[in-house]
């Protein structure tokens, strides 16, 4: 070999050292991933009061490697979320307010847990048992999220939660009989964990004295490159679905369960959300980009991979695993640059994106569809879990 091949060699053999060393190793500071060397810990303090006096508290839970969430009990908020880059530097990959106030004064569900019924509800009616039902209308005619005052503008009860390889908070509400219309006092326990191998678990709990719908979620709007770091067009989205549910254009469901083979819906296959969101397609513009219930292929049965997400300048990945049988993929088509967030940061159009895992929209009328119909003696329980880590190219 001769004296040039050995020193292009050597370069070679010490620049992947140096690449591979910047994507797997943190540091010793903080605001850096730091493998099994940080102390876990929940910590709480207050955060404001509701225009009713009700005390809000923050939850920080940090793991053994540092990653960080914050929750707050007014709408179980997750308030920021911080993970890895592949320099090992840690980033919040959530949008959200730095304040209460802007919380109480009305936002697009930043982070919050979603329910009674998360998504909508053609007119608000259904039927149950032979009871016709109405409930409060507030998106059109429609019903969405729980309508007027759904589970994310409610404070929650709140505990921690300290595990052997997970910190958390144990959230629970009593949503009563009545309530924006639903039958039945339904209690509700949400708890949320932060382990060890940097993932973010939700498990969703629920019994009730009368039947009732139910679909609870979460509805963080992530940007992996870092909240308010601009649109979300160019990561890669992969999707468990060969389906999905077509709206129409009040965005419910027509019945149908539609394949995604050779349609802008069609993520088996990690694709760029951008890629063909512009494209000319009826579902595309009723949903004003994205903005639909993607049918696992898991049935919902077990816990299983639903979707995988990959910025390429941050090297995140997130991978969403669920026992639901649906997930909304929303293309953030209403955030608008109204809502200035954490840090001043201004977010404008597609500057997030929901995963919201769930049954089918309009379920109540669709009985086609999983059932979403909660009953006294059975007690729902659902787990969705994000996942965070890095990909070094
Ligand atoms: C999403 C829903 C969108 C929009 C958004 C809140 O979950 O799919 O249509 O309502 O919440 O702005």
């Amino acid at each position: 070999m001769k004296n040039w091949q050995k020193s292009v060699l050597w370069l070679t053999v010490i620049g992947s050292v140096v690449f591979v060393g910047s994507c797997t190793v943190g540091g010793s500071e903080a605001g850096v991933y730091r493998k099994g060397k940080v102390k876990m810990s929940v910590s709480k303090e207050v955060f404001g009061k509701t225009a009713e006096g009700e005390e809000v508290d923050v939850y920080r839970l940090v793991n053994a490697n540092g990653v960080q969430a914050r929750i707050m009990t007014y709408g179980g908020v997750l308030l920021s979320l911080e993970v890895p880059d592949n320099k090992g530097r840690l980033g919040d990959v959530v949008l959200g307010h730095d304040r209460l106030e802007k919380y109480l004064a009305g936002d697009p569900y930043f982070g919050a847990i979603v329910g009674r019924y998360g998504n909508r509800i053609g007119k608000g009616k259904f039927t149950l048992d032979g009871v016709a039902y109405q409930l409060a209308t507030n998106n059109g005619e429609n019903h969405l999220h729980g309508g007027l005052k759904g589970f994310d503008k409610v404070v929650w009860g709140a505990r921690a939660v300290r595990e052997a390889d997970a910190v958390g908070v144990r959230l629970n509400y009593m949503s009563v009989d009545g309530e924006e219309g639903y039958p039945g006092n339904l209690s509700c326990v949400v708890t949320y964990r932060l382990t060890n191998e940097d993932e973010l678990k939700i498990d969703y709990e629920a019994t009730t004295d009368k039947a009732t719908p139910v679909n609870l979620t979460h509805h963080s709007y992530f940007n992996l490159a870092g909240q308010g770091w601009g649109e979300i067009l160019n990561h890669e989205l992969m999707l468990m679905a060969d389906k999905f549910t077509p709206v129409d254009k009040g965005l419910i469901p027509t019945g149908e369960l539609r394949s995604v083979k050779g349609t802008p819906m069609d993520f088996t296959r990690p694709t760029k959300i951008g890629s063909r969101i512009t494209a000319e397609d009826e579902q595309l513009k009723f949903g004003g980009g994205y903005d639909h219930n993607f049918v696992l292929n898991s049935g919902g049965r077990k816990l299983a991979l639903a979707a995988r997400v990959y910025e390429a300048l941050s090297g995140r990945v997130m991978e969403v695993y669920t026992t639901e049988p649906g997930i909304q993929f929303y293309s953030g088509n209403f955030l608008d640059g109204t809502d200035v967030g954490k840090g001043g940061k201004v977010y404008n159009y597609r500057n997030g994106f929901c995963l919201e895992t769930q049954h089918f929209p309009d379920s109540p009328n669709k009985a086609e569809f999983p059932s979403a119909i909660v009953r006294p003696g059975k007690k729902l329980e659902s787990e969705t879990i994000y996942k965070f880590y890095v990909k070094c190219k």
